[in-house]
């Protein structure tokens, strides 16, 4: 383990007799003590040693206490303040502690009555180090994710990308043997080439999804108020073609007010709404319940279904490129739905998650900070 060093205390009072006995007291306690009648005697000190704290006098006739709080933290910022005072001058110490010290001590004060307030000093800057050490290290990972994930997009970019020209020509050639010699080919041999075209179509949707999730990681957003009751109703209008012939019995809302990317919001919607009726085919009738919940910080909107659920131990695969529960035959899709919920949502600042339950139904939840 690394030695600690022992807490450096810079100690002011133009009363020498004070200071030395405070000097002297703390010592005694473990601390390492540098004491000064002068303020700026005890700046320039500051140049040379890295301080902990600071307990100065508040009248003193070259800079009073407050100015040189103030001038100690311009040196340094992790520095903690404390300011011993007379009790007539106690406007003056609130004044101090406005100007940034952490606490005060009324004199005439018995010299161990200073340690607690010490402790209690050391042990706020001691988590305020912290603090700053964690929000640094949240900052650096953030920026190394950051960019990790452009690396990755503009890699899927560019891959899926490349992709599309040797599919194209597999697909033109396909197409250049039918018409040359279609008409002599055996059965089995048909039924070869029909494949052949089918995979290449499904490729190509798949590099197309691809793309588009790629895309939408780069679109910049374009932030205003979005009604979603609104959006709500636009998106199912537009699942017509989708709900046709289906009885599905719907709660919709009402859903408030908030700030957001209305194209890509509605993009969420749209997504979740359209599992939503998918996995509730088998359903004599199915039910679609879209709410949200207000809270301190944020709104929870969540999407409902009584379809065919999932096994909650996948549940956060769901949210992954291409990732599927279900098989085609059963229900179509790409799988790449949810990951571009999950992608417009956290670049809202917002959070995504599933609960469901296997053929007991589903429901979706996502987060939108206020
Ligand atoms: N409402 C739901 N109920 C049950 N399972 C669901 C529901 N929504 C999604 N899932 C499961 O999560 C998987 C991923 O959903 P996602 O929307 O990403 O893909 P998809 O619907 O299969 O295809 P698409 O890319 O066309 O949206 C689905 O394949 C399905 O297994
Ligand atoms: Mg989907």
């Amino acid at each position: 383990m690394a030695e600690i060093s022992p807490v450096k205390i810079l100690i002011v009072d133009d009363e020498t007799a004070q200071m030395k006995a405070l000097c002297n007291t703390l010592k005694d306690h473990g601390y390492e003590t540098f004491g000064f009648v002068s303020a700026h005697a005890a700046l320039a000190a500051m140049d040379g040693t890295n301080f902990d704290l600071l307990l100065t006098d508040l009248m003193m006739p070259e800079m009073d206490g407050i100015a040189l709080l103030k001038a100690a933290l311009q040196k340094n910022a992790d520095l903690v303040g404390i300011i011993m005072t007379g009790e007539g001058t106690i406007t003056r110490a609130v004044e101090a502690m406005k100007s940034g010290a952490l606490d005060f001590i009324l004199k005439p004060f018995r010299l161990s009555a200073i340690l607690p307030v010490l402790d209690r000093a050391l042990a706020v800057r001691r988590l305020r180090l912290e603090n700053a050490a964690l929000e640094r290290r949240i900052r650096e990972r953030t920026a190394e994710l950051e960019s990790a994930n452009e690396e990755l997009e503009s890699f899927s970019y560019s891959v899926s990308h490349d992709l599309r020209t040797p599919l194209h020509h597999i697909a033109s050639f396909v197409e250049l043997l039918d018409e040359s010699c279609g008409a002599s080919l055996a059965p089995s041999d048909r039924d070869y080439l029909n494949r052949i075209t089918a995979a290449t179509e499904k490729m190509n949707c798949l590099i197309e999804d691809l793309l588009d999730f790629s895309r939408m990681g780069r679109a910049e957003m374009r932030r205003s108020r979005v009604d979603l009751q609104n959006l709500l109703e636009t998106v199912i209008e537009e699942l017509q073609p989708e709900i046709a012939g289906r009885n599905i019995l719907w709660k919709k809302g009402p859903l408030p007010t908030v700030q957001g990317d209305p194209s890509l919001l509605r993009q969420v919607f749209s997504n979740l709404l359209l599992n939503a009726v998918k996995y509730t085919r088998p359903r004599e009738v199915a039910e679609i319940e879209i709410g949200y919940v207000h809270g301190p910080r944020e709104t929870t909107i969540f999407v409902r279904d009584n379809g065919v659920g999932f096994d909650m131990q996948y549940a956060d695969k769901l949210f992954g490129v291409f990732q599927r529960l279900h098989r085609k035959d059963e229900f179509e899709g790409t799988g790449i739905g949810l990951a571009n919920v999950r992608r417009i949502i956290a670049r809202h600042g917002g959070r995504t998650w599933a609960e469901g339950k296997f053929n007991s139904g589903a429901t979706f939840y996502f987060t939108l900070p206020h």
